[in-house]
């Protein structure tokens, strides 16, 4: 029996099992709460069941699992199965390590995704019963993607563009986005990856790959680009279009554990640098040469979907779309007049954007756009703790504390920062997406050398 609240159309969504698990709950369509995993384990990217995202979201809604109209997950397992099962008959015997390596943890986890979820959700609270489980909804990864773009924004129409390594087969699709509607255009797959080759250059220069890419980033500036003319000469076949082709003889990642191989290595002067190895004049001339790539390619990507579409703007999602650089030379010198990016724009938003495709697409239902900034509220959308909270939690932990007014705050934070301290700052609903927006901080004074310091 469907409860009240059921009817009154609340959605969770979810992404899980690969990096950045999240949770977001939605009640008629409007984002109620959002949450990362990691906030709460303090595991990075932690890739487990969200169950305290999960919990947090229907904690913050007042809500609990039966009152949920269904729970949509952000990819389909299976896709991603048939993937896996179809590179590696393309490139058979090679691979058959790696092959190896994932086919148990597929076989056992990731085929039985469904039960899998059911066990997880029916955990999270004693004395649930499984028949009391909403229906489970599954939507495309770049699916997800884009309705995480689209529907938060402040457009009624704009041309959509995500870009990530790899969902179940995409790696850059093209969208629009119209009304209640995003409507897929085109898409570029699997080996050929613009996500894959930037977590390349992140592993080659000694970076976690899926985590250590904005180090990449943040390296460009202090190096030259050096290897543009090599990369686009050997890796990536670029059309004036901005499509592409990576050539996979110098890539590993179809066959083998790691992401680039010996041949990669001669292109490249050498073996890649061992991770906490001193960083060279080399690592930096790589970063700024993949950076460089990377921008002529969404560059390009984004003139041909402004032409195919006639958009006046665009909106960005998927790992790619938190290339922060990328995205100011997109609004500075491609076609859009206004540019919206998702702030949880890796697979985290995937929870939101399946919750929201379960909303508009499945569901058919209106979408009212946000005039006045956009539907995600700034992004805080994570719990928050009262001053009461904070005080009882340090007088349980035996924790020293003294309690200023803002006035004093302000100028005692001001003080400490002067003086060359780092300040963890803590005020209202947390941040969903890896950006740090005042609400979960870490303050430093940026003209310090020594703050730039690892
Ligand atoms: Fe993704």
């Amino acid at each position: 029996m469907m409860t009240e609240k059921r009817s009154s159309n609340w959605i969770l969504g979810i992404s899980a099992f690969y990096h950045d698990s999240a949770a977001c709950l939605l009640q008629a369509g409007r984002i109620i709460a959002a949450a990362q995993e990691e906030r709460f384990t303090r595991k990075k990217h932690d890739p487990g069941f969200p169950r305290n995202a999960v919990q947090y979201c229907l904690r913050e809604g007042k809500v609990s699992l039966s009152d949920l109209s269904y729970i949509v997950f952000y990819d389909k397992p299976l896709v991603k199965f048939e993937r896996l099962l179809e590179t590696y008959l393309a490139f058979a015997p090679r691979g058959i390590t790696s092959f190896l390596a994932a086919m148990p943890v597929w076989l056992k986890e990731k085929l039985l995704l469904k039960d899998l979820l059911k066990k997880e959700l029916v955990g999270l609270y004693e004395g649930f019963k499984k028949s009391e489980l909403p229906p489970l909804l599954f939507t495309e990864h770049h699916e997800s993607h884009a309705a995480s773009a689209f529907y938060p924004s402040p457009f009624e129409r704009a041309a959509v563009l995500c870009v990530d390594g790899v969902g179940e087969w995409a790696t850059t699709s093209a969208w629009l986005g119209e009304g209640n509607r995003v409507t897929p255009l085109w898409e570029i797959t699997f080996p050929h990856s613009l996500g894959l080759l930037y977590s390349a250059f992140t592993y080659f220069t000694g970076f976690k790959v899926n985590s250590g890419e904005y180090k990449v980033m943040g390296l460009a500036p202090y190096g030259r680009p050096k290897y543009v003319k090599t990369i686009f000469e050997n890796l990536i076949e670029l059309k004036s279009d901005g499509t592409f082709r990576l050539d996979m003889e110098f890539f590993n990642y179809c066959t083998g554990l790691t992401m680039t191989n010996g041949k990669f290595d001669s292109l490249f002067d050498g073996p890649l640098r061992k991770p906490e190895s001193p960083l060279t004049q080399r690592e930096m001339d790589l970063a700024r040469s993949i950076q460089e790539v990377t921008e002529e390619v969404m560059l390009r990507l984004g003139r041909t979907l402004h032409r195919e579409t006639n958009a006046e703007n665009l909106c960005l999602a998927g790992g790619v779309a938190l290339n922060c650089v990328a995205n100011g030379r997109i609004l500075r010198e491609g076609p859009f007049k206004r540019i919206w990016i998702q702030p949880a724009a890796g697979d985290a938003g995937g929870a939101l954007g399946a919750a929201l495709a379960g909303w508009h697409l499945f569901e058919n239902k209106p979408r009212k756009v946000c005039t006045s900034g956009d539907d995600m509220r700034g992004s805080y959308l994570g719990p928050s703790f009262s001053n009461e909270e904070i005080e009882q939690f340090l007088k349980e932990k035996n924790a020293p504390y003294v309690r200023l007014s803002d006035e004093e705050l302000f100028a005692r934070i001001a003080d400490e920062m002067a003086s060359e301290k780092v300040i963890g700052w803590l005020q209202g609903r947390m941040e969903f997406g890896t950006r740090a927006l005042g609400r979960r901080s870490i303050l430093g004074d940026a003209r310090r050398p020594k703050m730039h310091e690892p």
